[in-house]
């Protein structure tokens, strides 16, 4: 008798690695540390410690190409998954700057279709990983008694952070940051998508 799972309402964390990211990261840091410059004090959210642009870096022209790349990756999972055609992606990203110490507490984005975050400096593995809290939040009243982890017993899922790496999720999928634990800035973008009709202005 074979027994086989059926899993439904899976939640999937897309992934992509920029092939020009060596390149295009030297360059997007120059200007990310000159934003700092520009407004040193940032702004306060989810941060721990480090530096938050305003979430308006879609813009400012120095970040054009930037966006759009987050954009067009979001297009393509929109239409593995049948988003309707023609739809415009209206773009929300910021920048984080974490320094060693530095975290994100656990949080999710509401009111948008995908979250990501794209990597543009990791210097080390223990600059801190990205981690993902099981959503099914029935599931949490009973833990299983199991000797490891499975997709479906995990109640936490961690993600390596690396330099030119996107990682794109569902809004309503909560996150966080580990603490930097390097000797060096971590530096991510993070970004919403929200996907919908253009207005015929
Ligand atoms: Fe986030």
């Amino acid at each position: 008798m074979e027994i086989v799972p059926n899993f439904i309402f899976p939640t999937a964390v897309w992934s992509t690695l920029f092939d020009d990211r060596s390149t295009f990261n030297a360059a997007l840091l120059e200007r990310i540390y000159d934003l700092r410059v520009q407004n040193p004090k940032g702004v306060a959210n989810t941060n721990i410690k480090g530096w938050q642009s305003p979430n308006n870096i879609q813009s400012l022209p120095q970040f054009e190409d930037l966006c759009l790349r987050l954009v067009q990756v979001c297009q393509r999972i929109g239409e593995s998954q049948y988003f309707e055609p023609d739809l415009g992606f209206n773009l929300q990203a910021w920048i984080n700057i974490n320094p060693p110490g530095a975290s994100n507490k656990i949080h999710y984005h509401a009111n948008c279709h995908f979250s990501g975050i794209y990597y543009v400096s990791v210097k080390a593995p223990e600059c801190g990983n990205i981690f993902f809290r099981d959503p099914r939040v029935a599931s949490r009243m009973l833990t299983y008694p199991a000797t490891r982890p499975t997709d479906f017993t995990t109640e936490e899922v961690r993600m390596k952070p690396e330099a030119g790496r996107m990682y794109v999720f569902p809004g309503w999928l909560e996150h966080g940051v580990e603490e930097n634990e390097s000797d060096d800035d971590r530096v991510s973008i993070a970004f919403n998508i929200l996907a919908g009709r253009k207005s015929s202005a």
